[in-house]
């Protein structure tokens, strides 16, 4: 009976939202659930997404159904900046499909992943909590290694171990830029040797891009996932533009999958197309088309490429404020300076996390991990002060 089910948590991240907008406290802060906000506290829609949706409503002369891959020309207009100019299909290597947001696409990968028969999922510890959610409830079993280190660089020896014992039954989870939750991101030279190993281990790479442009660049953000794509005859690329175009809750992503031979990607394609059917049949169009028209057109693409390096100026400058104003004010916040996207994790114990929520209205997630987006040149001082009377 339905009355036999479990009471569950809410999702821990999402419950933030709601615990934030509750607090009448004005100078609270929400560094909780992953959205870029400007230095007033605002999420606006990208002026390039509005002139797009224009456009989409005097032009659009149909909503019927486009099919389980949604809309081709949006898919497709993204793969230069995926997979690079010179080559986005690798041949003809790789195909793709539109999915409701990034989680649709690694619900559609890491399905794939069990039914092509792989063994375990090799997944970085922390990692966003929804990789290991969907791993839980398709029954996925997940090997766990450490991603990074005390000092604050990736764990390589860790990454190494994990590889060293895995074989082409297993399948690894990378996140290609702005790691969630730590902002600790591979170097380029650590992605060539990874890129080796995976080759030589014939473990499938499954890479999480959620954050593309919010990092380095858009060109310095692909290239983990372009130079692992060079060394590997298989790989799921996940892909989501809730972040680099704003477009969160309209849910627009995209899953890529390369494979050797591309006589095989029919086949391949043919099972997420069949996935995504039972799951939600079709994606939801509205934010994908708007993309496409973005995309499509020279002016508004610059519009757009010219409004995430505002995004990404902004968190540069707040994360470097940050570790300047840590040092006056007795916190060591250095390698926040030179962490990457949306995230840091600072290491408050759970009594310090409730501290700053009840004593000082500063929201964010269990794990430390704060949104820096969330935080402006007005309210860093707040925060630090915060940080040192919790922690001190
Ligand atoms: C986050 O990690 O905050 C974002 O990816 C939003 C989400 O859905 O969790």
């Amino acid at each position: 009976m339905l009355i036999d089910l479990e009471q569950q948590p809410a999702d821990a991240l999402l419950a933030l939202i709601k615990l934030h907008n509750a607090d009448p406290r004005a100078d609270k802060i929400d560094l909780g659930v992953g959205v870029y906000r400007t230095g007033q506290g605002e999420t606006p829609v990208f002026g390039a997404i509005k002139a797009a949706e224009k456009k989409l409503v005097e032009t659009q002369d149909s909503k019927a159904y486009l099919g389980p891959e949604g809309d081709m020309g949006f898919v497709e207009a993204l793969m230069p900046y995926v997979f690079g100019k010179d080559s986005p299909t690798m041949g003809g290597r790789i195909e793709g499909m539109q999915t409701p947001g990034g989680t649709g696409s690694l619900r559609l990968a890491l399905a794939m992943v069990k039914r092509a028969g792989y063994k375990r999922l090799i997944v970085g510890k922390p990692s966003w909590p929804n990789h290991n959610q969907i791993c839980a409830d398709l029954g996925l079993e997940v090997l766990e290694f450490n991603h990074a280190k005390a000092d604050g660089t990736t764990d390589m020896d860790a990454l190494r171990a994990a590889l060293a014992n895995a074989d082409a039954s297993d399948a690894v989870l990378l996140h290609g830029c702005c790691h969630n939750p730590t902002g600790i991101d591979y170097s380029k030279a650590e992605w060539d040797e990874i890129a080796g190993l995976l080759a030589e281990r014939k473990v499938l790479p499954v890479i999480d891009l959620a954050y593309q442009g919010l990092g380095r660049g858009m060109e310095e953000d692909a290239y983990g996932v372009r130079r692992v794509m060079v060394a590997v005859p298989e790989a799921l690329v996940c892909y989501s533009c809730d972040k680099n175009f704003g477009l969160y809750r309209d849910r627009v992503g995209a899953l890529y999958a390369m494979v050797a031979d591309p006589a095989d990607l029919t086949k391949v394609m043919s099972n997420a197309h069949a996935l995504a059917r039972a799951n939600w049949s079709q994606p939801p169009d509205h934010g994908g088309a708007a993309v496409r028209l973005i995309l499509e057109d020279e002016a508004l693409t610059a519009q757009w490429l010219d409004e995430l390096d505002q995004m990404r100026e902004r968190m540069r400058q707040v994360r470097a404020k940050l570790a300047e104003a840590g040092k006056t004010g007795g916190v060591d916040l250095t390698a926040i300076g030179i962490q990457n996207g949306l995230f840091s994790i600072i290491p408050f114990t759970p009594e310090q996390v409730q501290a700053m929520r009840s004593e000082h209205g500063i929201y964010f997630a269990g794990s430390g991990r704060i949104n820096v987006a969330g935080l402006t040149m007005g309210n860093i001082d707040k925060f630090i002060a915060a940080v040192a009377a919790v922690t001190g």
